[in-house]
């Protein structure tokens, strides 16, 4: 089953889109690593592809970066099944300066393929991050893009890194004692409901590369992990559990399921730190994956 995406909703895009940021510097770094990429290949243009950019995130600051150094001329065809998310990266597009004419945003369900910015070699590079898990059968979605990529062509993919990989149920992750039994104690609540089974992990890709490199000759080519840190409440906390835009928090569970584990975790706050809400320094981040579309890559 797919899990839903919450990003349907209009109020959790307004309430989550912008919570969680990704760090400017890494993202600045990506940028630079990709740049060099097409410049040691001898390219003078980059053609982009994102499937699930969300309100930009991600790839806007990516963006702003080719923009700066002005080496390459990029263009990006974009899609997402959200219109409120595509809404909000319209805004960020313009609040980081990136022209009109080279972005070109489509409303798609991309588990009904990549409508018209699909197609057979057309991208440098595409780009998707923390989408595959609101996709069931994301092998078909995985296909559309590696389709879409010329040979030697990039994948770009992202998993999360550091303390919120505990979001994910990964407890063998170095964090802090409280932060660790708070996220028991959710995966402990949660459990009196359903098993916690998303179809793709966000802190674990690992069976998607396996598919896209034993079935789909992708190569790869490297990865870096990013860390930051980011400040955050025990309460904003209970709300992401109560609107599961975070990781695959809302997997298995309905709307009632997630605001019962949030009022339950809002005791659990209350108890712990005797009503008050202290600060949590949290570290995370991702681990940013590439790879290559071989010549001759297997999709029929
Ligand atoms: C967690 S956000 C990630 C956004 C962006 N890729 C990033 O890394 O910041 C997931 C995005 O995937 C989109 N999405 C989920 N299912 C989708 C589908 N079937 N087709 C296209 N977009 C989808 C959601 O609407 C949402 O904008």
């Amino acid at each position: 089953m797919d899990l839903p995406n919450v990003y349907l909703r209009e109020d959790v895009v307004e309430r989550f889109a912008r919570m969680l940021r990704y760090d400017g510097a890494a993202l600045d770094q990506v940028a630079a690593d990709l740049q060099q990429q097409a410049v040691a290949r001898g390219q003078r243009t980059l053609s982009l592809l994102d499937v699930g950019i969300g309100d930009g995130g991600f790839t806007v600051p990516v963006l702003a970066y080719l923009e700066r150094t002005g080496v390459l001329d990029y263009h990006l065809n974009c899609l997402d099944v959200s219109p409120h998310m595509l809404s909000a990266l319209e805004a960020a597009l313009s609040a980081h300066s990136i022209p009109g004419s080279r972005v070109k945003l489509l409303l798609q369900d991309a588990r009904q393929g990549l409508g018209e910015h699909g197609g057979a070699s057309i991208y440098d590079a595409a780009i998707v991050t923390f989408v595959l898990q609101y996709v069931e059968k994301w092998r078909g979605v995985m296909d559309d893009v590696v389709r879409a990529l010329k040979d030697g062509g990039i994948l770009l993919q992202a998993e999360i890194a550091g303390e919120m990989k505990l979001v994910d149920g990964m407890f063998d992750t170095d964090s802090s004692p409280e932060f660790k039994s708070f996220w028991r104690e959710y995966f402990r609540l949660r459990s009196e409901f359903c098993e916690f089974n998303p179809p793709i992990r966000v802190s674990d890709l690992s069976l998607v590369r396996q598919y896209i490199e034993h079935e789909r000759c992708l190569e790869p080519l490297m990865s870096r992990v990013f860390l930051w840190d980011r400040k955050v409440k025990w309460l904003e906390m209970c709300n992401w559990i109560q609107w599961g835009p975070v990781s695959s928090l809302g997997s298995g569970l309905d709307g009632g399921q997630m605001a019962v584990l949030a009022d339950r975790m809002r005791a659990w706050v209350a108890a712990r730190f005797s009503g008050a809400d202290p600060d949590y320094t949290m570290r995370w981040g991702f681990e940013i994956t590439w790879h290559r579309k071989c010549r001759h890559g297997k999709v029929e």
